[in-house]
């Protein structure tokens, strides 16, 4: 289609026209086809529970689920925060549900431990969502949805004030989650400190910024009771999964020598506030805002990190096409670039390399015409050295003959004397002679 027939098609503005039927047509029975539909795919419902270590997360959660939930008792001594999800499915009725309790083990035990593993794991879980809309053959329709519908955040019942952690880990969460703070183990604290306590929590709460989940009051039918809900966060409660016999009923309880705590009472806490809340009334909407506040949120920032624009400033509306080509030339004027930097380092590298080569080449040389001068010296010594043995030799040669001779002679001249005696002398008087020649 061009894009002039767009531009007229768009513009036609069609008013629609209210017309009234003439019999019953059916298409009244869309909210129950709906309800049928979502009935027959079952829903997913993701808690994740932050709060130091014993607390009593997974007694709270039993006690919600009024059922056993597979859970390990965490070590003071993790190394750091650490989010381990279990996934169940429960069902009550004909309604499936598919319910993932997520702990994040190792909470507020120790310093150097921060609320950065959980950000991460929500993050982790809109990313995996945004994947599989973003792939070319997604299934949404099966889709095990893990986006972190609601923080159970446990406030320890301290009765002063929150902790600077449960403010700072409560502020990074507040724009990824639906955060209801409780305050957990209520009864350990007394009724007028519990009352200080939360009106303590909420200033501080609001002082610091920290946006906490509100029930919707949009919907008339659940205004008025989330509006009065509203008013009484955070709830304090109890958890317990023991029974014990009050009058001639069997009620979930924690047992005392001077008296029993009902879960179940709401004048000993808030535990059936939050169970109607969370469960009964706004478990749809948890849902919903997870998906049209908290991912939209981090869908946009995310696409638009990657580039993406929905129009420019003359509110042109931007395309998928123009944005990809636009990123495709950016991403390769960057990689040619990254290129030529390459090139030029290692041609420096290169250039770098010869030098040093002919800096050692020039070095050797002068080493060899040192060795060389040395080495004709010595050999130049060692010749004249020759030449004067020779010298040596020559003269010691003619005395030595000079000596042979004058021994024949002194040995001729005594063969002719007839007397022992005389040849003696002479003999002597030869020796003598020969003596006296001096060797050198
Ligand atoms: P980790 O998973 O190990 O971090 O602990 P947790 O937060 O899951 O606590 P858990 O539910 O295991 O409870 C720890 C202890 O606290 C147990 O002895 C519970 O019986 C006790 N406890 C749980 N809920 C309450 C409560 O509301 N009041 C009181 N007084 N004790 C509770
Ligand atoms: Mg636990």
């Amino acid at each position: 289609m061009a894009a002039t027939d767009l531009e007229r098609f768009s513009n036609v503005e069609q008013k629609p026209r209210s017309l009234s039927l003439g019999g019953h047509v059916g298409f009244d029975s869309l909210p129950d086809q709906l309800v049928s539909k979502s009935v027959t795919q079952g829903f997913s419902f993701n808690i994740l529970c932050v709060g130091e270590t014993g607390i009593g997360k997974s007694t709270l959660m039993n006690t919600l689920f009024n059922t056993t939930f597979e859970t390990e008792e965490a070590s003071h001594h993790e190394e750091s925060v650490r989010l381990r999800p279990q996934t169940y499915d429960l069902q009550e009725s004909s309604v499936q549900l598919k319910l993932t309790i997520v702990d994040a083990v190792g909470f507020g035990d120790q310093i150097n431990k921060d609320e950065r593993p959980i950000v991460d794991y929500i993050d982790a879980q809109f990313e995996n969502y945004l994947q599989e809309e973003l792939k070319i053959r997604r299934s949404l329709f099966d889709y095990h949805d893990t986006r972190i519908h609601v923080c159970l955040y446990f406030i320890t019942p301290t009765g002063h004030s929150l902790k600077s952690l449960d403010l700072v880990t409560m502020k990074k969460l507040d724009s990824k989650v639906n955060i209801i703070p409780i305050i957990a183990k209520a009864d350990t604290i007394s009724k007028s400190e519990l009352h200080k306590f939360k009106i303590k929590i909420m200033g501080e709460l609001v002082s610091n910024g920290v946006q906490i989940y509100q029930f919707p009051t949009d919907d008339e039918a659940v205004a008025e009771i989330n509006a009065v809900m509203n008013a009484h966060l955070p709830f304090a409660v109890v958890g317990s999964t023991e029974e014990v016999k009050v009058g001639n009923k069997l009620v979930r309880a924690r047992q005392y020598p001077w008296g029993v705590v009902q879960v179940e009472n709401e004048n000993h806490c808030d535990f059936v506030k939050l169970r109607e809340m969370l469960i009964r009334v706004n478990m749809e909407d948890l849902r919903e805002q997870t998906h049209s506040r908290h991912y939209e949120l981090y869908r946009r920032c995310k696409l638009e990190e990657m580039g993406f624009q929905d129009s420019d400033g003359d509110s042109q509306p931007f395309s998928l096409q123009e944005t990809y080509e636009a990123k495709r030339k950016e991403f390769l004027s960057e990689l040619q670039r990254k290129e030529e930097e390459m090139r030029q380092m290692f041609v420096n590298k290169v250039k770098e390399t010869e030098l040093e080569l002919k800096e050692k080449e020039r070095e050797l040389h002068e080493k060899f015409e040192h060795l060389k001068r040395v080495h004709q010296e010595e050999k130049r010594k060692v010749e004249d050295k020759r030449r004067e043995l020779e010298e040596e030799t020559d003269a010691f040669n003619r005395r030595k003959a000079a000596v042979e001779a004058l021994q024949s002679q002194a040995l001729h001249a005594t063969s002719q004397q007839p007397l022992r005696k005389d040849k003696d002398k002479k003999k002597a008087s030869g020796w003598s002679s020969i003596y006296s020649v001096t060797i050198p």
